[in-house]
């Protein structure tokens, strides 16, 4: 595996890959690498013929008093774990490289960036689209990787590749979850054992009201209200939102009449947690 450290090496390695006919898949990441970082990657491999893992802990995307310096970086560990999955590349700029001295630019999604996790977590996700930008444009694959846990994320970037008219397939791909139905997040670890229990209570409330869509119930408020009642009841009382929206862009639903998602996120502790579960229409 190349470790490439700069935006020029980092040019010169696609450059070459692109050169020999290789096709490119490329898993955005800022390390502390679990399972679920790993079924993107193996997706990538998969589907693609190298694959380029990036490191990057982005600052333009943590607020004033949020985790970017706590945020894990376990480097070592993260490039044991690329190695023996295969991974091709792994870029590990540092902020210099990223934001080189000057730098002026910022990429807004506009209104969708600025609701749900947005509304709670302002500039985080011009941010995001801004640092993922600068690394599709020096990774230019063919096919980038995204994990739907971070459903809002997944749906920005998609409709910013769109709009900017960039050549690359966005890809979302599915939510790992524990034992007990948590979704995998580099966060978890910062979780103390009770408050980690206590968590678990976040999928289980997706995961009631979906099975209520299953059995029938369309009424999105209903839908919520069911997920909402077993935070409470597991003891989670500071809920920044549950919201039922569309699945493609977000939008309000009353009722689910076209595939939604229903979405949360809440604090355990100090820990903001986020999850979110599809709700398909049948047939
Ligand atoms: O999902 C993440 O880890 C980050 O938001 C991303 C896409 C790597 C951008 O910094």
């Amino acid at each position: 595996m190349e470790l490439l450290t700069d935006r020029n090496t980092m040019r010169a390695w696609v450059q070459q890959q692109r050169t020999a006919g290789h096709r490119i898949g490329f898993v955005p990441t800022m390390g502390a690498l679990h399972a679920g970082h790993g079924s993107l990657v193996r997706e990538s491999l998969a589907t693609t013929d190298r694959t380029v893992v990036s490191i990057f802990v982005n600052p333009t995307q943590f607020g004033p008093g949020e985790d970017f310096d706590r945020y894990p970086r376990i480097f070592e560990q993260d490039r044991v774990m690329l190695q023996e999955l295969g991974c091709h590349a792994l870029f590990y700029p540092d902020v210099a490289s990223m934001y080189p001295s000057g730098f002026q630019t910022a990429v807004t999604v506009e209104p969708l960036g600025s609701q749900l996790c947005g509304r709670e977590r302002p500039g985080h996700f011009t941010g995001v689209a801004t640092v993922v930008t600068v690394l599709l444009n020096l990774v230019r694959a063919d096919r980038a990787f995204f994990g739907l846990k971070d459903y809002q994320q997944f749906v920005i970037i998609r409709q910013m590749v769109r709009d900017l008219g960039l050549d690359c397939e966005i890809v979302g791909v599915p939510t790992v979850r524990e034992a007990d139905g948590m979704a995998m997040s580099s966060r978890n670890r910062y979780l103390s054992d009770e408050d980690r229990q206590r968590a678990s209570a976040v999928s289980a409330a997706l995961s009631a009201a979906r099975a209520a869509f299953l059995a029938g119930e369309r009424e999105s408020g209903r839908l919520e209200a069911i997920a909402r009642r077993i935070l409470t009841e597991a003891g989670i009382h500071r809920i920044q939102y549950i919201a039922v929206r569309s699945a493609a862009a977000l939008l309000p639903l009353e009722k689910i009449h076209e595939d939604g998602v229903i979405l949360t996120a809440v604090k355990v502790g100090k820990t903001r947690l986020i999850d979110n579960m599809v709700l398909t229409l049948p047939g």
